[in-house]
């Protein structure tokens, strides 16, 4: 049912999208990729005063509004000081494990130029026993970029301020499916609606089709919460990625969704609860298409669908989930058939909503 070209197609679009920069508040790179992109297949794209890309696919006038989200940015460090001999030192923007940290390589995007450096932090063999065991808070670690001086930084443009990514090539693993890379939270989701908005080209649709590639949903949903009061949507889904922990380690009860296994259809997270009757309609075309899905209740995170949800005097929302390992670090790793298939359960989603059916949305 998925064809090696969807496959292929997928994976080089991912691949430009999750290597580009764009930390929260600093989405302009991937915006670039995005508008290239999509220019062709929708009717209008605008972007608001905080940075949001909206776009338009126009279905039948008077028709409603659906307004289908993901998000731009991704989690990363900013530069907090630098010292005399040119070591700068940073903070996180969104929830970084720092675990992970020490050890990685970065690259710091100043506004003009690209630098890399490596994270670095008080050799082991220096530590004592109980030093060892600990996890290295973020403030004993620093970046080394390999100069001698603050001088020499500055030069090189960085400042207090510039922002950083790990830097990370996206990759297949072995010969499968699985692919892994940083940022697929949520280049995955932007990936997927870039398709969708493709794939959508040809296609009568009732509904006028609201693509909004949002900015800094990670710290706090902020772009979702103001380009659904632009838009003022009939109704609102959120394409993101949810948590696969359908590894060793982890009790099957706690894997929330595993790879492979199709996309997951959102029942609640932390943020908000899917509206019953848009669960209701995924589900039913997941099953008359074939198209493999997972139910997802996860105890922890939020989707824009949040934000989408409480704008004006409320707004039914779903979000769509990409089961994704290792979430919010630069090794996570999906499954290319979860995503294709995503696309499919979009695509048919934008298809079957009439003014018939969001009339029934309120309806009890
Ligand atoms: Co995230
Ligand atoms: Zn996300």
């Amino acid at each position: 049912m998925i064809s090696e070209t969807e496959k292929a197609q997928f994976f080089i679009l991912l691949k430009k999208l999750s290597e580009s920069i764009g930390v929260s508040g600093h989405e302009f790179e991937v915006k670039n990729i995005i508008v290239e992109e999509i220019s062709d297949v929708v009717d209008e794209i605008k972007t608001d005063s905080l940075g949001n890309i909206i776009a338009l696919k126009k279905g039948k006038d008077n028709g409603p509004k659906v307004m289908i989200s993901a998000h731009m940015d991704e989690i990363g460090l900013m530069i907090t000081h630098i010292d005399k001999r040119g070591f700068l030192r940073f903070t996180s923007i969104g929830s970084w494990n720092e675990r992970i940290l020490p050890g990685q390589r970065v690259i710091i995007y100043t506004g003009k130029t690209k630098v890399r450096g490596v994270i670095g932090a008080k050799p082991p063999h220096l530590m004592t026993p109980e030093e060892k065991k600990q996890v290295l808070e973020m403030k004993k670690l620093f970046i080394d970029i390999g100069v001698e001086s603050k001088e020499e930084a500055e030069k090189l443009g960085v400042k207090i301020g510039s922002i950083a990514v790990l830097d990370r090539e996206m990759v297949r693993l072995g010969g499968t499916d699985k692919i892994t890379g940083k940022a697929f939270d949520d280049r995955v989701g932007v990936a997927t609606v870039i398709y969708t908005l493709k794939k959508l080209s040809n296609v009568n649709h009732e509904a006028n089709v609201y693509a909004v590639f949002t900015v800094q949903e990670e710290i706090g949903l902020k772009g979702a919460t103001v380009s659904a009061f632009a838009v003022k949507p009939d109704l609102g889904i959120a394409v993101d990625v949810t948590t696969a922990n359908d590894v060793v380690e982890v009790d099957e009860k706690d894997w929330v969704t595993s790879l492979g296994k199709g996309p997951a259809i959102k029942i609640m997270d932390k943020g908000n609860i899917s509206h019953p009757k848009l669960r209701e309609l995924l589900i039913k075309i997941a099953e008359e298409e074939k198209i493999p899905y997972q139910l997802e209740v996860l105890v922890g995170g939020a989707t824009d669908a949040a934000a989408i949800m409480l704008s004006r005097e409320g707004v039914p929302v779903a979000t769509i989930s990409i089961p994704c390992r290792y979430i919010h670090s630069p090794i996570e790793v999906l499954d290319l058939k979860d995503v294709v298939y995503a696309s499919k359960l979009l695509i048919s989603f934008v298809k079957k909503v009439s003014t018939e059916y969001v009339k029934s949305l309120s309806q009890l």
